[in-house]
């Protein structure tokens, strides 16, 4: 007898009955660029419609978030002023912690509000820690300042704070710093598996990053998965609430191998560079626009995440929402 697997593909609804795979608005971060002295958003090189936000569209698009169904957003935000050692991070009263707290007031408990930790949008060297004599990142020196940025995060309301500098121990260290201060609650989304990739690109224009060389001394060959493993268990060790992959498209084995190692939720990030690819593609008119989107979101879905960052967050999950 002839085995069909066609079988189950012969309709439009027997193949949603036997999808492996779902994917809901809820499994979808939206990330989101504030940047200080805006009146007007402003466009970004490279990434298409998404834009730079002034702090009345940064509230609109929260809202725009909740409405079709969003839970959660990734809030970046823009300095006027950068220096050597990123001193605005620190700042009770900058853009990220001004970002976080009228983000709270204005949506209240109905969106998962999660800060970037690091210091590269803050520093003018664009380095994601400071730097030694020698000019190279200091990992231990990093470490005290994202103590205190995330003492000041925490305290201008975020839920979660997005580790995203690879420094080693720095899970830890702010879990330390978090609970001395009586953050208890506050929890971390630990970019566990961060790869130094070309796919930041455009994302260096969205921060205006200042960054001349490249970051290959703290985030991860591209060539490692077995080093991935090793991250992803130092950061659950460490007390990481959510571990992410980062990218997501060229990474979904990593994604796969860290489900399988990880007993907290798993996330992964398609970052800009994979963003701008579909739509320089799209624009071009070389493949279906939403077919693909939808395919490279639930592709990262299958591999394991179930948190996925994506810039098409909104529009994805107003398709999705659509569908039911
Ligand atoms: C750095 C950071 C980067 C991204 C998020 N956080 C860039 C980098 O590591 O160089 C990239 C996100 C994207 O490309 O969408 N803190």
């Amino acid at each position: 007898m002839l085995k069909r697997p066609r079988r189950l593909r012969s309709s439009a609804a027997i193949r949603e009955l036997v999808a492996e795979v779902r994917l809901s608005p809820e499994n979808l971060m939206l990330p989101l660029f504030l940047r200080e002295g805006l009146v007007q958003p402003k466009p970004i090189e490279g990434m298409y419609s998404v834009l730079q936000h002034s702090p009345e569209t940064f509230l609109q698009e929260l809202d725009r978030a909740l409405a079709v169904g969003i839970k959660s957003v990734m809030v970046f935000a823009v300095p006027e002023k950068r220096d050597g050692t990123g001193s605005e991070a620190c700042n009770s009263e900058g853009v990220l912690s001004r970002a976080i707290r009228s983000a709270r007031a204005h949506v209240g408990d109905k969106l998962v509000l999660v800060a970037d930790l690091c210091l590269d949008e803050f520093t003018d060297h664009g380095h994601c820690g400071v730097l030694d004599k020698r000019g190279e990142v200091d990992n231990d020196e990093t470490l005290k300042h994202y103590r205190k940025m995330a003492v000041v995060l925490a305290d201008a309301g975020a839920d979660l704070l997005g580790t995203s500098g690879m420094m080693d121990g720095q899970v830890q260290a702010i879990r330390e710093a978090l609970d001395a201060a009586g953050f208890i609650n506050v929890g971390i989304l630990a970019y566990a598996a961060k790869y130094a990739s070309s796919f930041y690109g455009p994302f260096r224009n969205a921060v205006e990053s200042k960054l001349q060389t490249d970051r290959k001394t703290y985030q991860q060959d591209w060539r490692n998965v077995v080093e991935a493993l090793r991250e992803i268990q130092l950061d659950l060790e460490q007390g990481a609430d959510i571990v992410m992959v980062k990218p997501a498209m060229s990474y979904l084995d990593v994604v796969r191998a860290a489900a399988e190692i990880s007993d907290v939720p798993v996330a992964a990030y398609q970052v800009s560079g994979e963003y701008a690819m579909i739509e320089a593609a799209a624009s071009l008119g070389h493949l279906d626009r939403k077919h693909a989107i939808l395919e490279t979101l639930h592709s990262i879905r299958r591999a394991g995440a179930t948190i996925i960052c994506s810039y098409f967050a909104i529009e994805a999950a107003t398709w999705l929402g659509e569908k039911k």
